[in-house]
């Protein structure tokens, strides 16, 4: 029934896509006239349960780029898994339409849907293998589902072993391996129907930080090397600054904010992201918060002083600077440097004896954002 017909326009259409660009590669500025991978425009989606309705989005309309890393986060229940599986139609949108590379998702045909999906892998936080089958019978099984000759999908199947780093596992059985392990044969599977678009809710959620790097580095070469487009939920927001160029964040079912992962994360506007952020801050030493007083009450006590730089093509605080304008008092108690993108952004914490007002008026002028947290002796 026309599968194999289908899936031989894939594969050409997916050797071209590999051919090219290895430079597809920065993911800092994507061309402006980047093609739209998934367009979400005014969606909605209610649940109807047995206690009534569940208005899970609200008016969502944001543009995933093609061959972008889009994250999506928010709070637990905020509407990301709604979200990401209106795109592959899991869950169908209740209001506005969901466009993938120029379908309209809800016109397809319950035979256009499967040859649709092929073309949408998904990676599941628990793996969702199956266990009675080796890796190379899960990763297999769409395109037998497919119906793929055996030499094409033994073929392919090596291949995105390979592409995982999984050559010579292909008989073991899924309790065999590492959670690490079990989530590339996921990926695996995900791929071997050659799709456009990968969508990822909690990909790394089971996995040690050891091995959510190692996947967070194969999803990134999946998607510079293959020009796959990945939309990711996490709730770990170290993820999203490693990997995603452009972000979204989501609050009870509506858009608090998107854009480039540089920006939002350098200066989250909307309460939501500010809390979401919230671990990622250094906050204020132990010793020195305990210590610290809200006014000044003598002369021998410091200002404690936070800047914050992000964005704004400011490449950091120079310190010759800073000491030339504060003068020579001036000593950093705390500073964290880092980069999202190639933008860099950063925070110091400071002491000064210089009186307060002069103080932040010349801080001012060297960082983004410049405020007193409070005060310590000058034994700090
Ligand atoms: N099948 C369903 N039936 C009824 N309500 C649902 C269903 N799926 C989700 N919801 C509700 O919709 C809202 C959004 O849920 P969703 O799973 O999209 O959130 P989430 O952001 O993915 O949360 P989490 O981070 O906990 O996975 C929640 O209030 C949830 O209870
Ligand atoms: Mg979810």
């Amino acid at each position: 029934m026309g599968g194999n017909e289908l899936t031989s326009v894939s594969v050409s259409r997916f050797d071209h896509i590999v051919a090219p660009s290895p430079e597809s590669g920065e993911g800092l500025s994507p061309n402006p006239a980047r093609a739209i991978a998934v367009s979400f425009d005014g969606v909605g989606k209610t649940y109807d349960t047995n206690n009534g309705s569940v208005h899970a989005l609200k008016g969502i309309t944001v543009d995933v780029a093609q061959g972008s890393i889009f994250g999506i986060i928010g709070r637990s229940g905020a509407g990301k898994s709604s979200l990401l599986r209106t795109v592959n139609r899991l869950e169908t949108a209740t209001e506005g339409r969901v466009v993938v590379n120029g379908v309209d998702v809800r016109s397809l045909s319950d035979d256009g849907l499967v040859t649709f999906r092929r073309k949408v892998g998904m990676v599941f936080q628990h793996f969702n293998l199956l266990s009675a089958k080796t890796v190379w019978g899960n990763v297999a099984l769409p395109l037998i589902v497919a119906g793929v000759p055996k030499l094409e999908i033994d073929e392919r199947v090596a291949d995105v072993l390979r592409l995982v780093g999984l050559e010579g596992k292909q008989d073991a059985y899924p309790s065999r391996l590492s959670g690490g392990q079990k989530q590339r044969v996921g990926i695996a599977r995900a791929l071997v129907n050659r799709p456009e678009i990968l969508l990822c809710d909690e990909a790394t959620s089971a996995l040690d930080p050891e091995t959510t790097l190692s996947i967070l580095e194969l999803l990134k070469d999946i998607n510079r090397s293959l020009g796959i487009t990945i939309l990711l939920i996490t709730h770990e927001m170290s993820v999203v600054r490693e990997i995603c160029d452009d972000v979204v964040v989501l609050e009870s079912g509506q858009i608090a904010e998107a854009g480039k992962t540089w920006e939002i994360f350098s200066k989250p506007a909307h309460a939501a992201t500010k809390a979401l952020l919230k671990p990622l801050e250094p906050g204020i030493p132990r010793d020195i918060a305990d210590r610290l007083a809200s006014q000044r009450e003598h002369f021998h006590q410091r200002a404690l002083v936070e800047l914050t730089y992000g964005g704004n093509g400011r490449e950091g605080i120079k310190l010759q600077e800073l000491a030339r304008v504060v003068g020579p008092s001036v000593q950093i108690v705390q500073s964290v440097v880092d980069r999202i993108q190639g933008h860099a952004y950063g925070r110091m914490l400071l002491t000064t004896d210089a009186d307060d007002r002069v103080a932040l008026s010349r801080f001012e002028g060297l960082a983004d954002n410049a405020r007193i947290l409070g005060y310590v002796r000058d034994d700090v």
